[in-house]
């Protein structure tokens, strides 16, 4: 059974990633999809609510389980018995960082290798941060991310508005 992890931090998850999941839960008899917590980040939705919208967005995935982890990526491997780490990578820019971390991640276990999807041309451009700064300033969001998110990005942002 091969099963494989897709993790990221997914704050919020945007188009660009639900392709990922898409095509890579069609890979592999089982995805999880991991959601960093990592509370030195200060993210912008808690990891429950990073894990809701995820198990939304998935829903129709039979094969595919979200799942929260902390501490290091290898250890979380090893626990869900996964051999196989998913990463999208979206351009050179991405390469650079995403071989450090495959090359540590392999030295610190050899049973799990990194597999890299290419980001489909028209998510190259997206990101969750560049997805959080429109949302910021009132840009209109809804072709980038779901919609259960761009709901919940506005509702976030209002409150925080009222909160500022
Ligand atoms: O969506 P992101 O923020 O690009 O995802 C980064 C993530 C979660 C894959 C990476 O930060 C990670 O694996 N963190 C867990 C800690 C860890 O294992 N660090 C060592 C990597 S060399």
């Amino acid at each position: 059974m091969l099963k494989a992890i897709y993790p990221g931090s997914f704050d919020p998850v945007t188009l660009g990633h639900e392709d990922i999941i898409r095509r890579s839960s069609r890979l592999v008899d089982e995805l999880i999809v991991g959601v960093l917590n990592n509370k030195a980040k200060s993210p912008l939705f808690s990891v429950e609510e990073r894990v809701k919208m995820l198990e939304e967005v998935t829903k129709d995935l039979a094969n595919v389980r979200i799942i929260p982890f902390g501490g290091l990526l290898v250890d979380f491997a090893r626990r869900m018995d996964a051999g196989m780490i998913i990463r999208g990578l979206r351009a050179i820019t991405d390469f650079e960082y995403e071989l450090q971390m495959s090359q540590m991640n392999h030295k610190m276990e050899a049973g799990v290798e990194t597999v890299f999807l290419t980001t489909s041309l028209e998510y190259s451009y997206l990101s969750s941060s560049t997805v959080k700064e429109v949302a910021a300033f009132g840009g209109d969001i809804s072709q980038f991310v779901p919609d259960v998110v761009a709901d919940r990005i506005t509702e976030k942002m209002n409150k925080k508005e009222s909160v500022d």
